[in-house]
């Protein structure tokens, strides 16, 4: 039996797949919203014959895609992506968005930028009037993280490295995570590109003008806003 949020963060991930037509190129974004998107697109491939594939942002989306039959591609043979479907730890009045929570920001912001739309599923829980209240994820290269950490504190955060049970969470592409609690943040571009600039980070989980459409699950309605 699925809680109330996980029974709306699959009628999003299923709304979702509406927006997927036949021959496109798709970027599978991660997390739990994302499962159910998969998983109904998969059914639609093997219902309907259509032909799709697509590019995962982690490793755990690639074995969905796998399991339920989402034919998978990789930049080397495409030029770029149709439409990347993704999920956010929040979404802000401007649609700017926290991402991260999974750790999948750095693939997640590739797979973003490549598409030619990006739809963003959540449920209501997700929609803030300020980015801050989930601790922003910041991937930073583990070769001098404690030094990447202070700099990041000069911002004005307090952060803990994530971990894994007892061991630090090491993402994807062999990097640390430092999530930064910085409680309300206010000007979302200016603070990503502040972090860009520092030598040990490699990519921040704001994705500032970035989502076209954002489908909000509340309810038992879904609410579609764009940009
Ligand atoms: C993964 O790194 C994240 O960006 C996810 O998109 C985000 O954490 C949302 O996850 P859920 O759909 O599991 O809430």
């Amino acid at each position: 039996m699925l809680s109330k949020q996980d029974q709306l963060k699959k009628l999003v991930g299923e709304e979702a797949v509406h927006y997927i037509k036949d021959g496109m190129k798709i970027g599978l974004g991660s997390g739990s919203t994302v499962y159910w998107m998969v998983k109904k697109l998969g059914e639609r491939v093997k219902e309907e014959g259509l032909k799709v594939e697509g590019i995962p942002s982690s490793d755990l989306t690639g074995d969905w895609a796998k399991e339920f039959g989402v034919p998978l591609t990789d930049f080397s043979q495409v030029e770029g992506l149709d439409i990347t479907i993704d999920g956010a730890d929040e979404v802000d009045e401007n649609l700017h968005l926290i991402k991260g929570g999974g750790g999948a920001l750095f693939r997640e912001k590739i797979i973003a930028q490549a598409a030619k739309e990006l739809i963003i599923i959540v449920d209501q829980s997700k929609k803030v009037q300020h980015l801050g209240r989930f601790p922003l994820p910041v991937e930073v290269l583990p070769f001098g993280w404690e030094m990447t950490a202070k700099e990041v504190e000069s911002l004005g955060c307090e952060w803990k490295l994530r971990h894994r049970e007892n061991d630090i969470y090491i993402t994807d592409n062999g990097n640390y995570i430092l999530d930064c609690y910085f409680n309300e943040i206010l000007e979302p571009e200016k603070l990503h590109k502040q972090l860009k600039l520092m030598v040990g980070v490699v990519e921040t989980g704001l994705f500032t003008n970035m989502a076209d459409k954002v489908i909000v699950g509340g309810g038992d309605e879904i609410e579609v806003i764009e940009r």
